[in-house]
């Protein structure tokens, strides 16, 4: 897949202390219980995460490695298949990349997708021929059929998005599917299980491509048990055995990755867990009291830390975002550290659990060095410096995968569906210097934004919704009087991961509605303004 693509930054949700991870070994292999699993083939694509977000769904536990992965760590997966994503390159580039070593004749069924089918048949000696013009968009299948289609009916719409044409036909295959422009739109040779794919089965646009993967997994003879019971049980059982009679710490951001993680650290080793939830004095209205009533309501054990007014005073003077943000990160730092020091005064603590997810795993291995746009809570060493070892129970995991875990574990519906908050919270949505006083009138304007987005049913449908205070003051009239107060800026947004954005369109009235509350109910504020921007060009946050 060739076109746009922003590269994200690391965990965006969650306080992140990790430093960076390398492509290792997800499944303890000499467990019983190791899963047989899909091993996806990363030649480039932005869709590769999707891919195996996919076949998670569908029931199949799938991993990701780079396209350089030699055939032994590809077996060191337990692999039941192999998947070849698409990828930017033309099999003719100079350095375009190949399939590993040894993949061919290993046995190991395959699902070759876009690249990877064309990489497929030029290694197998068909001709692959580069197009003048790329082929992108929505094609139909004028023909498909055999087992990996199974179940499809009608017109079988596919995305595609190619320069390059598979033209003939690998010694051994047979046609599967064409379309007009794609004569050669999906081929196999079903008996050694090895399936290509012209378009992207895994995108939404290909509305019958999860019945394609689905037919895979069959055709392969996966299980399909990675379900989220199943996950909680194999999770915990795999804590329980690492942790063994030790204690282990955990910071508590309010977010939903670190509170499920609790509640499965809870879940797995009891009153062993120490969880910590340092207040900054730079969250939302109520934020606290809900998150520690709902975590202490299933029995976590949670303690909460009054650090506001150190990180108030640490913040004082400064305007600079960035600054802002390392200032924040820092004495995040250092109150968890002597919160740390102090808990060890009770008994030896020995792990220091995360709550990283998947795509920073994979990310970081990537090393595509992105620019920096802010810096995030990524504290990279601190386990180490505090003499810790990590514990990373969710680093097999996709945020939609802790949800659904979260709900299993029994917590509330309202804190699983929360809509993401920034490590360093209100601070970066007060423009200019952070004081308790500014933060104390934006909380008021926030709670009314999202209350009322609440109750008007609009919170769920959208992805991240926030109220900035910005430093802008302008003239008004209350009453019979002029007034000169703050300017506040309202945004909501629509997006699948944060990465990319677009404003949501809500309704007119709703934000007339909420403009006239804001201004009613908050004394210093006289104006309120709708941002439109998308991301890009402008972020969700606005420092
Ligand atoms: P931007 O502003 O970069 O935000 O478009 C993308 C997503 O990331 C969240 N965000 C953060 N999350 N620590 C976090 O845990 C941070 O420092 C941070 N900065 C931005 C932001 O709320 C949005 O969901």
């Amino acid at each position: 897949m060739r076109g746009f693509q922003l590269k994200p930054l690391r965990s965006t949700l969650e306080l992140n202390l990790s430093k960076p991870l390398r492509y290792a070994p997800m499944m303890d292999l000499t467990s019983p219980e190791s899963l047989e699993t899909l091993v996806v083939l990363d030649y480039g694509s932005q869709y590769t995460q999707l891919i195996v977000k996919r076949f998670r769904k569908l029931g199949a536990y799938a991993v990701i490695l780079p396209s350089s992965a030699s055939l032994e760590r590809i077996m060191a997966e337990n692999p039941r298949a192999v998947v070849l994503s698409g990828g930017p390159n033309s099999v003719y580039d100079e350095h375009a990349p190949q399939l590993p070593i040894g993949l061919l004749e290993s046995g190991l069924p395959i699902l070759a997708i876009c690249y990877g089918m064309q990489l497929l048949a030029q290694t197998l000696g068909a001709r692959v021929e580069k197009s003048e013009v790329r082929e992108y968009g929505h094609t139909t299948l004028s023909d498909y059929g055999g087992a990996l289609f199974e179940g499809c009916e009608g017109a079988f719409v596919a995305w595609m998005s190619h320069g390059d044409s598979v033209k003939s036909l690998p010694e051994g295959f047979e046609l599967l599917a064409s379309s007009v422009d794609t004569p050669i739109a999906a081929m196999a040779q079903p008996e050694k299980s090895i399936y290509a794919l012209q378009f992207h089965p895994e995108v939404e646009h290909s509305p019958q491509g999860s019945k394609v993967l689905a037919n895979f997994i069959k055709l392969v003879g996966l299980s399909g048990t990675w379900q989220a019971e199943h996950i909680v049980e194999k999770l915990s059982r795999e804590v329980k055995a690492e942790v063994a009679a030790q204690r282990v710490l955990l910071a508590i951001s309010g977010g939903v990755d670190s509170s499920t993680l609790g509640l499965l650290l809870h879940k797995a080793i009891g009153d062993k867990l120490v969880a910590v939830f340092v207040d900054h004095g730079l969250l939302r209205e109520g934020e606290r009291v809900y998150v520690e009533e709902a975590l202490r309501s299933l029995g976590v054990n949670l303690i909460s830390i009054d650090a506001g007014e150190r990180f108030f005073k640490a913040l004082e003077g400064v305007s600079d975002p960035e600054r802002k943000r390392k200032i924040i990160g820092a004495e995040f730092i250092k109150v968890f550290s002597e919160t740390a020091k102090e808990l060890e005064g009770y008994g030896h603590i020995e792990f220091l659990a995360q709550g990283t997810l998947y795509p920073d795993v994979v990310e970081s291995a990537g090393g595509h060095g992105a620019a920096t746009i802010k810096s995030h809570h990524n504290v990279g060493g601190l386990p180490e410096r505090l003499g810790f070892r990590l514990l990373e129970p969710f680093r097999t995991l996709f945020k939609d995968e802790v949800r659904d875990i979260a709900r299993v574990l029994g917590m509330p519906e309202s804190l699983v569906e929360r809509h993401p908050f920034p490590g360093p919270g209100l601070a970066i949505r007060c423009l200019g210097e952070v004081t308790p006083e500014k933060v104390a009138i934006l909380r008021q304007v926030d709670h009314i934004f999202i209350s009322s987005l609440k109750e008007k049913g609009l919170y769920n449908s959208t992805w991240q919704a926030l109220a900035v205070l910005t430093p802008i003051r302008t003239v008004g009239v209350m009453g019979d009087g002029r007034t000169y107060s703050y300017t506040a800026a309202l945004r909501a947004v629509s997006s699948v991961d944060g990465m990319t954005a677009d404003w949501s369109r809500l309704p007119y009235d709703f934000l007339a509605e909420v403009a006239n509350r804001i201004v009613n109910k908050v004394e210093q504020v006289n104006r309120v303004v709708y941002d439109i921007t998308s991301k890009p060009p402008a972020t969700i946050e606005w420092e």
